[in-house]
């Protein structure tokens, strides 16, 4: 059975089904139905301004888009037994269907050209403001636990080599000040996407008289497009929230490779709870920690997506071409992926376990106070270079020895300089290393309860 089309006017034969099939978007673009529906009811006022529509016919449409809204809210396969080619054709027929032939004059001066950028943006927009709440959860929970680990003493790493000890406090809030600017960059994209494309028409403008400024008021964006041709053209607001997953994504997943080796039983900083743990099916011992491999895989997805949008806009002459319908997909499995990573994020971070017994017996071997012994031969006036020399040399003997700096008696110090003395011990204590580390934004605990202050000061903005 042939379909009825928007366009089928100049066509004398019908479609391939196949093509039909390959054209169609409704199967994705039926999430854009609200915003679409939104963006319906704001051009209807647009077009009673422009005398097109009498008042009472705008509220006759304006009630029969509701109810196009409110059918497919009670029964939300409904749309997906449509034959329609995408939202905005089904869109004008179920309003059709409702209020008879007043529904074919919505489209007057309208392109779905300018009306699928406007109800992609709103629904960025929308979707952003989601995403931000999630953040704010994930950042609160980290303050919280950096609350409780203020003498939690864990081995910082470089080139995963045990490096210096550092707070497992000052730990979590280095991967706060990562979610902390991605709420910037979504904060920045959402701004970017506020400009209202609706009144460009196909790519021209439009010869009606609709107020651009009061259809992007009654939408909430903060202003109308400066040009039709880029305004139907344009697609980098989604570049701009897939940038801004990407990145998210891409700290999500850091943070989930050190829990996951955290978790390993060599290292056994961290447990995750079995609710977000599995096993397997040969090994019976086996505790998987497939919750933060999921987070940590989960990233090339969402990259894959915004390499994939760039690649399909690089050769786009102007304006609108039907490549442009690719945007859809990847934004859509983008943003849920986000929404959903940051739930299981903060799922698993509420319920890891710390041992923090571990964690210092880690920082305690492996001479992570090798620093403060140079340091400390600096304090005695020996050049820094120099100094780093002969703590090199001393580690050498102390793990031929077999033991810890702190264990090493003074006698054998003395034999590499004799700057050394008694008061030495002090000094490679592992809590007077991290404490002499105060100035803003080190370790010392001094210093992380003040970040921590303007930490919770800065999520709250
Ligand atoms: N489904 C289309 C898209 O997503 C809607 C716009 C169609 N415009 C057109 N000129 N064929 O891009």
């Amino acid at each position: 059975m042939a379909r009825k089309k928007l366009w089928g006017g100049r066509f004398s034969s019908g479609e391939d089904p196949f093509f039909a099939q390959f054209n169609d978007s409704l199967a994705f673009d039926r999430r854009l139905l609200e915003t679409d529906i939104d963006g319906s009811i704001a051009y209807a006022r647009a077009l009673e301004r422009a005398g097109v529509f009498t008042r009472q016919e705008r509220r006759k449409v304006e009630r029969g888009l509701f109810s196009v809204l409110e059918d497919s809210r009670k029964d939300p396969e409904a749309i997906a037994r449509s034959q329609a080619e995408d939202v905005h054709t089904y869109v004008e027929e179920t309003l059709k269907d409702k209020i008879g032939v007043l529904a074919l004059k919505l489209h007057t001066g309208r392109s779905r050209n300018d009306q699928v950028s406007t109800d992609l943006r709103l629904y960025v927009i929308r979707k952003e403001r989601s995403i931000e709440k999630g953040i704010n959860g994930l950042l609160e929970l980290l303050v919280s636990l950096a609350e409780k680990h203020l003498q939690t003493i864990v081995p910082g790493y470089t080139h995963m080599q045990r490096a210096q000890p550092v707070l497992f406090s000052h730990y979590l809030l280095a991967y706060g000040e990562m979610l902390m600017r991605d709420r910037q960059r979504l904060r920045e994209a959402m701004a970017r996407a506020g400009v209202c494309p609706l009144g460009s028409g196909a790519l021209s403008g439009t010869v009606y008289a609709v107020d651009r400024d009061a259809i992007a008021r009654d939408l909430g964006f903060s202003s109308a497009s400066h040009n039709s041709m880029d305004a139907v053209a344009d697609r980098d607001f989604v570049l701009d929230f897939l940038y801004f997953a990407s990145v998210l994504m891409m700290h999500l997943s850091r943070m989930s490779e050190d829990l996951i080796y955290y978790n390993t039983s060599e290292f056994a900083f961290v447990q995750m709870d079995d609710s977000v743990s599995s096993g397997s099916s040969l090994m019976p011992q086996k505790k998987n920690p497939d919750a933060l491999e999921l987070l940590r895989g989960k990233c090339g997805r969402v990259y894959g997506h915004l390499i994939s949008l760039l690649t399909v806009l690089k050769g786009l002459p102007m304006t609108y071409n039907k490549d442009l319908q690719e945007d859809k997909e990847g934004l859509f499995d983008a943003a849920s992926t986000v929404e959903n990573c940051l739930r299981m994020a903060h799922t698993v971070l509420q319920k890891i376990t710390v041992n923090p017994d571990r964690m210092r017996e880690a920082a305690t071997g492996g001479f992570l106070n090798a620093t403060e012994l140079a340091d400390y031969l600096v304090s005695k006036k020996m050049p820094f270079r120099e100094a780093h020399g002969v703590a090199g040399r001393i580690v050498m003997r102390a793990s031929e020895l077999d033991v810890a700096l702190e264990r090493l008696p003074l006698r054998e110090y003395q034999a590499f300089s004799p700057l050394f003395q008694d008061d030495l011990f002090e000094r490679l204590n592992l809590e007077r290393a991290i404490a002499r580390r105060s100035e803003r934004g080190g370790t010392a605990p001094t210093a992380v309860r003040l970040s921590l202050r303007s930490f919770r000061r800065r999520i709250r903005k």
